[in-house]
């Protein structure tokens, strides 16, 4: 039985004016946690962050198909996407949290090492490096360099993120390049392996999953 897909009936085609309405990238991330369902709840996870939540469609799905006894926060440097956020669990009655901040960065150090599932759809699209750093609409596809300006930073935080039995998804297309994204992670100490991949329009996207390299051990 399939998971629905969160109402967003309470947005309007003005409100995507101000936030990432989503798209083929949103709903491939959805297929990706929705087959990952047993493998997710396996890990009894206790706390999920979402980087960049948007519409709130991922976390609010996350929400739907974990459950109640998990806590979910959302972050994103965009106030009016974390309020849309909010929105979007309340009317499909699930709990979050949402946070306005870059990455993780109100978070941290709490939460390190408590993290059992990342997830972040970043801004992936190449653009001017002057395109990247905003807090509108444009933060929702402005990746700089390869498109890899804004996901480049949260990398390094990945591991010390993660609990030890924790997973980190994340969206990428071609032009990221997700091969060097998985030896850089993988030189974090992170297993990664691609769960999902798709074409949409001219772009190729992926969705990829990195656990701790001693993840088996943790479902002990
Ligand atoms: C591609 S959209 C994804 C939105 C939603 N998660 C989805 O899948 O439909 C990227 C989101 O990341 C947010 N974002 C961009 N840079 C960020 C940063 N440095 N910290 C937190 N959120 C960021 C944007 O505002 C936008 O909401």
């Amino acid at each position: 039985m399939s998971a629905p897909t969160p109402s967003f009936a309470h947005f309007s085609q003005k409100d995507y004016e101000n936030i990432y309405e989503p798209a083929e990238d949103t709903f491939l991330l959805m297929d990706a946690l929705e087959k990952d369902t047993e493998f997710l709840k396996e890990r009894r996870p206790l706390l999920c962050v979402e980087v960049g939540s948007g519409s709130g469609a991922i976390i609010t799905f996350l929400a739907t198909i974990l459950g109640p006894f998990t806590h979910y926060i959302a972050t994103d440097v965009n106030p009016i996407a974390a309020k849309c956020s909010l929105q979007t669990a309340h009317q499909n009655g699930v709990r979050i949290c949402c946070v306005v901040t870059d990455l993780v960065e109100c978070l941290t150090p709490q939460i390190h090492g408590k993290v059992d599932v990342l997830i972040f759809n970043p801004p992936y699209v190449v653009t001017p490096s002057e395109e990247v750093g905003g807090h509108s609409i444009e933060a929702s596809w402005a990746g700089g360099k390869d498109g890899r300006e804004v996901m480049d930073r949260l990398f390094p935080l990945v591991s010390t993120l993660l609990s030890n039995s924790g997973c980190f998804y994340l969206v990428t297309i071609t032009e990221n390049r997700p091969d060097e994204i998985m030896k850089l992670l993988v030189a974090c100490g992170l297993f990664g392996e691609t769960v999902l991949t798709r074409k949409a329009g001219r772009e190729r996207l992926s969705v990829l999953r990195f656990t701790k390299e001693d993840d088996k051990n943790c479902l002990q």
